[in-house]
């Protein structure tokens, strides 16, 4: 049962102790996030785990990526496990390396060597170490509008992997106009550009976040006419459309801080994954929360971590026979490292 389940856990953690450490995404479901040491999105998580030097095992309670990224940041200090491998991220597979190093290679054929390339961290281990051998850095979504900054500081184009709409909305926002951003489309090999190519800022990858993309404009005319003083607020990996006309557009960490800090009463549709949409209603009684598309938007692979899961793992990783251990190869990790450091730095 789930009550056994959870006093597996407890009882692993308490004999472990600072061993151990679980740090856990926003949009992992409650019975998981319960056991988190901390919680967090995808920065602060990979920032709270190249800092912690006492534990020896971390179990990463998210996706994929992110215990490579835990992994590649900690290297021979700790072990990095994730309770389920097949908890990973459509967005990140979007782009795999072979794609990458041919769009390069007819980018650089096209524009030289003007050309800076940015990675989400949504993205595999690969992509950072091409993108860090490349003299790019890694971004998240609450720091994308920085990191785009720093990468104009230093080319005159950026190539934004693997999320077009992040990189969209990103740019857009610091005044570049839509028409200056051409989109790579990874399956034709080939660049979709409205201007000519000397005019071209942004060079987009042409992948997208699953859940995010289910929010619609059609969800936000909705709610604009069921409930027109309800404020919508919505997470940048939504399409352009839909955050143009939203209230409010901002990374997991900036969601949460606007919910928390709302007058009391007011009332709000929210654009982002379920299980963190879920949790901002019940820790906010006061409020009035919905979801922008009334369906919900669940992360699916996000949900492969679950109770049995973890209790499973945490057990194995006790016992000395761990298993899903995340292993980044020194070859990849090193030049990835690069690319993390550069946006840590600045973060
Ligand atoms: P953040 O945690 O950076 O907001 O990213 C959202 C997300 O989709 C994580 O997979
Ligand atoms: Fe990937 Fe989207 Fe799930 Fe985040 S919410 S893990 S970007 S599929």
């Amino acid at each position: 049962s789930d009550s056994e389940l959870e006093e597996r856990v407890r009882d692993v953690k308490r004999r472990m102790g600072d061993r151990l450490y679980l740090p856990g995404h926003h949009y992992q479901k409650d019975e998981v996030i319960q056991f988190a040491n901390d919680r967090g999105d995808s920065l602060k998580l990979a920032q709270l785990s190249a800092d912690n030097h006492k534990a020896e095992a971390i179990v990463f309670c998210g996706v994929h990526f992110m215990a490579e990224t835990a992994d590649i940041l900690t290297k021979d200090t700790q072990h990095v496990y994730l309770p389920d491998m097949r908890a990973g991220c459509s967005m990140a597979d979007m782009a795999d390396i072979e794609q990458t190093e041919a769009a390069w290679k007819q980018l650089q054929d096209l524009f030289g060597e003007t050309i800076l390339p940015l990675t989400y961290v949504n993205s595999t281990a690969a992509i950072k170490a091409f993108v860090g051998k490349h003299g790019g850095a890694t971004v998240t979504s609450s720091n994308a509008e920085r990191m785009v900054q720093w990468a104009f500081s230093k080319k005159e184009r950026i190539l934004f992997l693997p999320d077009q709409h992040l990189g969209r909305n990103t740019a857009f926002n610091l005044g570049i106009p839509l028409d200056e951003m051409a989109v790579w489309d990874p399956i034709h090999q080939e660049l979709i550009a409205t201007r000519p190519l000397e005019e071209i800022k942004v060079i987009l990858w042409k992948g997208h976040c699953s859940v995010h993309e289910n929010f619609t404009v059609a969800n936000v005319h909705e709610v604009r006419s069921s409930s027109p003083d309800m404020k919508i607020i919505v997470h940048p990996e939504c399409r352009r459309e839909v955050v143009a006309l939203a209230d409010d557009a901002g990374s997991t960490n900036h969601i949460i801080k606007t919910i928390e800090a709302a007058p009391k009463g007011s009332s709000w549709a929210i654009g982002t994954e379920m299980n963190l949409v879920n949790r901002l209603i019940q820790e906010n009684p006061d409020k009035h929360i919905v979801s922008l598309n009334k369906n919900m938007c669940p992360c699916l692979t996000m949900n492969r971590i679950d109770l049995p899961h973890l209790t499973w793992c945490l057990e194995s990783i006790e016992k000395g026979t761990p298993h899903n251990r995340i292993i980044v190869e020194d070859s990849i990790a090193t030049d990835a490292k690069l690319a993390l450091n550069r946006m840590l730095q600045r973060a």
